[in-house]
């Protein structure tokens, strides 16, 4: 059953904030990207927008991310970092963020495989995108919830799965939205205060990569963990290489 007699409007959703995030808030019953809706001057740390439906969301690497209206919860937050600072940590704090939120809600385990992809066992439950422009940054999560498995998307990177898929039962967005908004407007001041040390336990308690041989463009070795400047270790045969970004492949063993 589909969540669109439930939809994530202002007036369901602002009463329940606790925090600065998600003021102002935008929904839309259909976008072409929530990326897109934040882009006016002016608009504070922590502005949002939410959608029931995308016509042109995007993912990473210049892949799209396709949906089913109102099966998923799809929004961006706007961020105002400090300039000059780390922003490519924010991969790591929002993809925390969003684990905690569906664990919170769900009673899932998740992790997460650096830099951001949220996962339920081996299957991708949540997408992270990142955009940068000047002073502001852009976060657009897209999580699976109510699709079951044939409306998933096939032939991904990832096989995915949704939140009503892994725990067998329908799964509330706006809950969900409430805690991550929660999860994410913490973590940040975190990050702001302190950096990536305080989120590393946290982080590395999820991390799915460690242990595993994989390859981000010509490094091939085994994921080490995450560094304390949110770069990931890998081993290799010559020693330790750490690696800022990049598409994780998995090496398959036979
Ligand atoms: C990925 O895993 O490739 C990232 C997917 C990010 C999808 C979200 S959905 C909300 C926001 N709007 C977009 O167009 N993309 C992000």
């Amino acid at each position: 059953m589909a969540d669109r007699s439930r939809p994530l409007t202002a007036d369901r959703v602002v009463p329940l904030l606790p925090g600065r995030f998600g003021r102002p808030y935008r929904w839309s019953e259909e976008c072409a990207s929530t990326q897109d809706e934040l882009r006016d001057a002016g608009l504070p740390d922590g502005a949002v927008a939410v959608t029931d439906h995308q016509t042109g969301g995007r993912g990473r690497s210049g892949r799209s991310w396709s949906d089913v209206a109102g099966r998923s919860l799809l929004l961006s937050v706007l961020l105002r970092p400090p300039a000059g600072g780390p922003v490519e940590q924010l991969s790591l704090v929002v993809g925390l963020a969003v684990a905690e939120a569906i664990e919170a809600t769900t009673g899932l385990a998740t992790t997460i495989k650096w830099p951001n992809d949220v996962l339920v066992g081996e299957r991708k439950v949540a997408g992270i995108l990142l955009e940068s422009s000047g002073e502001t940054v852009i976060c657009g999560i897209g999580v699976n919830v109510a699709q079951d498995d044939s409306e998933l998307p096939a032939g991904t990177r990832l096989p995915s799965t949704s939140l009503r898929v892994a725990t067998g039962r329908a799964q509330d967005r706006l809950t969900l939205l409430v805690a991550l908004l929660a999860s994410l407007e913490s973590r940040y001041e975190t990050w702001l205060a302190a950096a990536l040390a305080p989120l590393l336990p946290e982080l590395e308690r999820r991390d799915a990569l460690r242990g595993k041989a994989v390859t981000i463009g010509s490094h091939t070795g085994t994921a080490g963990g995450i560094a304390s400047d949110g770069r990931l270790r890998i081993l290799t045969p010559e020693g330790e290489t750490l690696v800022a970004s990049g598409e994780v492949v998995l090496q398959v063993s036979d």
